[in-house]
């Protein structure tokens, strides 16, 4: 051993030090570990934090304790004469050693054991959804009544590839200092700046040829009255030509919209680079437009809640009604569960007391349908993320928000050769609209199915 080491030995015999040295080999032996499913790609971005933040925060932690402890034990008493020789009759040399072995050795086993574990549990929809409980809370509550509920967060919101590590090493980082202090916005704002486009996110699990058949769609809904009169609309859905028409081989939509993307004053076809045609809508002002944001389109233009889609009050209702949970028996009984439902509250716990309440003055016999009612109000508003009816809309359809009618409008091309049509039967066959009993159904033998 070197002559200067002996003084270092000496002097690091303090629990300050001792500390220091516990924090880096501690941050070591876990990095270590951790590297390599940091490294591959699709992890989610708080290991990365783990990973490239807060361990070699702890090791450069770690290695300023060990000098600051050093220096305090100098203060305080000093140098000796003469150092011990440094083998191990020497005690401090001998703690020295002896911690550091026991240190290294429990942080590998430790290290071994739930590295798997944490990896796998940070991977976790419970994770994304419950760590982060109230800001991330409506997507989680939507996401679980969802036919993605089984897809992990990051299937959608990383995804596959190595290029987006760092971009998703970066957001995550942000996401978890705005958590942190408080900085994030209520309701968190969507659409999200630098999500991976939709085609390599959702094209993982989906793919053109899978879903380009028609369906038919029955919709039941129910009108303000003292009946609550049921009525029925059977469409047929243009799946396949709606999705040819957008995302066909060589088919590109460009389009320029404000950052909510909801109004689209320009938007650009093409086929192959060619027979490029531009739409501008009727009451659109270039020198206003020119500056938006650019976006080709893709899955998420139409489908931008597949995943947290937040109900109406009225399609709620529906539902509840149709799935009888709330008795159809009951007198205007979707008229007072709207007015409940868009009456404002100042928390979850203020609606549902009222609505209980309310809603067991109007129907003392039938109380306890009140909580289909809470039940809805819960699933869709979050007083406090600042999540009401409508924060959330929902690109698919046009009834509710203004979805496909947004490029829809019979706008003219600069060609003039075509409009982006709005004529009804391009996108569905309207087989029944507002119908009581619909012949349709009863012609293909079709039996109400159970909702919720
Ligand atoms: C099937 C794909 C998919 C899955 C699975 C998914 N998301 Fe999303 N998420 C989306 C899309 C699409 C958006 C809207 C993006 C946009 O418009 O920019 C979104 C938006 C969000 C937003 C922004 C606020 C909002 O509501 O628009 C948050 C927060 C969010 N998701 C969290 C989660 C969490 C937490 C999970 C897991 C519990 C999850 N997501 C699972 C696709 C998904
Ligand atoms: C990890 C695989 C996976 C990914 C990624 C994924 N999906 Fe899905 N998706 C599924 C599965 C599985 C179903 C079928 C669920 C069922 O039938 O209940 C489904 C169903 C759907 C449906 C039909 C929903 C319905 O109401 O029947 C749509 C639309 C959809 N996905 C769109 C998307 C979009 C858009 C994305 C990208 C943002 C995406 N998916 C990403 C696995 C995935
Ligand atoms: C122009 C709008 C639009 C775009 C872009 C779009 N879709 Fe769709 N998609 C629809 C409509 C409309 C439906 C029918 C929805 C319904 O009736 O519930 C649908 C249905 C689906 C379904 C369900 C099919 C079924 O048989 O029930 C899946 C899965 C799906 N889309 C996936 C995707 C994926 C993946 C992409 C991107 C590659 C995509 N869509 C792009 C409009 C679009
Ligand atoms: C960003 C703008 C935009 C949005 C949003 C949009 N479309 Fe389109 N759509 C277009 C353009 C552009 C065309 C092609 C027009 C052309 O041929 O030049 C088109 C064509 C179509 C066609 C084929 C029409 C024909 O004449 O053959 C159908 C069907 C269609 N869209 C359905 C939908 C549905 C359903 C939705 C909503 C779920 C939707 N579109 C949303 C821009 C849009
Ligand atoms: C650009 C495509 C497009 C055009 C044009 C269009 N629709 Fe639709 N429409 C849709 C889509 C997509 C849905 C949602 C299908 C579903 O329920 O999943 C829808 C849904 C509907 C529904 C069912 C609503 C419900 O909640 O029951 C009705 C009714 C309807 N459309 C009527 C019309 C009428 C009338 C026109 C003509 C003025 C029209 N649509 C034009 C795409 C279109």
């Amino acid at each position: 051993m070197i002559e200067w080491t002996k003084p270092l030995v000496y002097l690091s015999n303090n629990w300050i030090s001792f500390l220091g040295v516990l924090g880096v080999t501690s941050a070591f032996v876990f990095w270590l570990f951790l590297l390599p499913t940091s490294l591959r790609s699709e992890h989610h971005p708080y290991l990365g934090i783990l990973t490239f933040l807060i361990l070699p925060g702890i090791f450069i932690g770690g290695l300023a304790l060990i000098p600051i402890g050093m220096i305090m034990r100098k203060r305080r008493g000093g140098l000796p004469l003469e150092f011990p020789p440094l083998d191990f009759s020497n005690t401090n040399f001998r703690r020295l050693v002896v911690f550091v072995g026991a240190a290294t050795f429990a942080n590998v086993v430790l290290a071994s054991t739930f590295t798997y574990q944490a990896v796998a549990f940070m991977d976790s929809a419970g994770f994304c959804g419950l760590t982060c409980h109230k800001v991330m809370k409506p997507e989680y509550t939507a996401y679980q009544g969802s036919p993605h509920a089984r897809v992990d967060c990051v299937g959608c919101h990383i995804g596959p590839g190595a290029n987006w590590f760092v971009k998703s090493k970066l957001s995550g980082l942000w996401q978890v200092v705005s958590v942190t202090f408080d900085l994030y916005h209520r309701p968190i704002e969507t659409p999200i700046p630098d999500l991976r486009p939709a085609r390599e996110t959702c094209e993982a699990c989906h793919w053109p040829q899978k879903y380009g058949e028609d369906r038919i769609r029955v919709n039941t809904h129910y009108a303000d009255d003292e009946k609550n009169t049921a009525t029925q609309n059977v469409l047929l859905v243009r799946i396949g030509k709606i999705h040819r028409a957008h995302l066909g081989t060589g088919v590109q939509i460009r389009y320029r919209a404000d950052a909510k993307r909801e109004n689209i004053p320009w938007v650009e076809h093409s086929e192959n680079g060619k027979d490029i045609r531009t739409y501008t809508a009727k009451d659109a002002k270039a020198d206003a437009y020119v500056k938006m944001d650019l976006r080709v389109m893709d899955c998420m233009d139409c489908h931008n809640r597949p995943s947290h889609t937040f109900e109406t009050p009225e399609l709620a209702l529906d539902r509840r009604i149709s799935g009888g949970l709330i008795p159809s028996s009951l007198p205007f009984a979707r008229k007072k569960g709207l007015e409940l439902l868009k009456a404002s509250y100042s928390s979850n716990a203020d609606a549902e007391t009222k609505i209980r309440s309310a809603w067991a003055a109007a129907y003392p016999n039938a109380a306890g349908s009140a909580q289909a009612v809470v039940d809805i109000y819960n699933r869709n508003v979050f007083p406090e993320m600042n999540i009401t009816w409508g924060t959330y809309p929902n690109h698919i359809g046009h009834n509710s928000f203004p979805g496909c009618f947004r490029c829809h409008d019979e706008r003219p091309s600069n060609t003039g050769a075509k409009t982006i049509t709005q004529d009804c039967n391009n996108c569905h066959s309207l087989l029944a609209m507002d119908e009581a009993s619909p012949k349709i159904l009863t012609d293909i033998g079709f039996e109400k199915p159970k909702t919720d």
